[in-house]
């Protein structure tokens, strides 16, 4: 499997193996790899000739100086996860110099209101942070079809607007929320919680079920009335928000119109291990 670590070598690596009509997969990461990112890895080598994968835990979209260290960075393992989906990926893994080149700040992105909701509004900068990070690496591997996953439907909706506004020819693709066996969307903070965490964690999605049945019969304020009630039952859980939102524009709506398509988005700490989670509502 190809390793590079800086972006000048792999544009010339990517300048010599492509033509006109080359299609190019991209999967951006931040590494400690589980199946939720082999499953858009295995998208992309599905559906392009090359898949880039990139491994890089961006500095700026960290809001919390903890969590940006403590992040896991397990390199090794990652690729051999990758190369157990296919050794043909070519791996991005750049230092944090060769891709700010000594300027590791974030440029300010307008992406039309959708960085004011939910997770923009409880990480001040997060966007600006990924929506830099994220037409970066975009510049330098010039994806065909970039994919991303729907566990993050916000940062999926931003870089669709991002794409769009600086009139990127990518296209970016939404793919499923990959679970843990109880239903626990699986992320990279999840090896922080014990085992028995990870088992009470099952909990976000039963609830996230849960709204999505009395949606259509009972009204947005009482679903988010009832979630906030059962999660005050488990003192080891601490809700931070939990929205019912238009997929679209990311606002929660005062009435339901049947031609839209909603969800329900939360962020809740276990311990203090911060998880988001969502689930499309009709
Ligand atoms: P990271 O959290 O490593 O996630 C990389 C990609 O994997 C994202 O598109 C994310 O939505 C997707 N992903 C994570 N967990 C998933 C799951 N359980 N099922 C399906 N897809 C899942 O998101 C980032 O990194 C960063 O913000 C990044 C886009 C790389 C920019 O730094």
């Amino acid at each position: 499997m190809l390793i590079f670590n800086k972006q000048a070598e792999l544009k010339k690596h990517l300048e010599s193996i492509s033509n006109a009509t080359t299609t190019v997969g991209f999967v951006p990461t931040m590494g400690a790899l589980h199946q939720g990112h082999l499953s858009l890895i295995a998208n992309s080598m599905t559906e392009n000739q090359v898949t880039v994968v990139s491994i890089f835990v961006n500095p700026t979209q960290f809001n919390n100086a903890e969590d940006l260290e403590k992040y896991p960075r397990t390199l090794d393992s990652d690729v051999v996860k990758i190369e157990s989906v296919s050794a043909d990926v070519i791996v991005f893994a750049p230092s944090v110099e060769d891709i700010y080149e000594g300027n590791t700040v974030s440029k300010a992105f307008d992406f039309d209101g959708l960085e004011n909701q939910m997770e923009g509004k409880h990480r001040p900068g997060h966007f600006d942070g990924v929506g830099t990070i994220v037409k970066r690496l975009f510049e330098i591997v010039n994806p065909t079809n970039a994919y991303f996953g729907e566990k993050d439907f916000q940062q999926l909706q931003i870089v669709k607007k991002m794409a769009e506004k600086a009139n990127l020819t990518v296209k970016v693709i939404g793919c499923p929320i990959f679970r843990e066996e109880n239903g626990l969307a699986m992320s990279s903070r999840n090896e922080r919680l014990s085992e028995e965490e990870r088992e009470k964690a099952a909990l976000i999605y039963l609830i996230l079920k849960s709204a999505r049945e009395q949606f259509g019969t009972k009204t947005v304020q009482e679903i988010t009335d009832s979630v906030t009630a059962a999660f005050e039952q488990y003192p080891d859980f601490k809700l931070e928000y939990f929205e019912i939102a238009d997929e679209e524009n990311l606002i929660a709506p005062q009435t339901i119109d049947q031609d839209k398509k909603y969800r329900a988005f939360i962020a809740v700490f276990v311990s203090n291990i911060r998880l988001i989670d969502n689930i499309s509502l009709n």
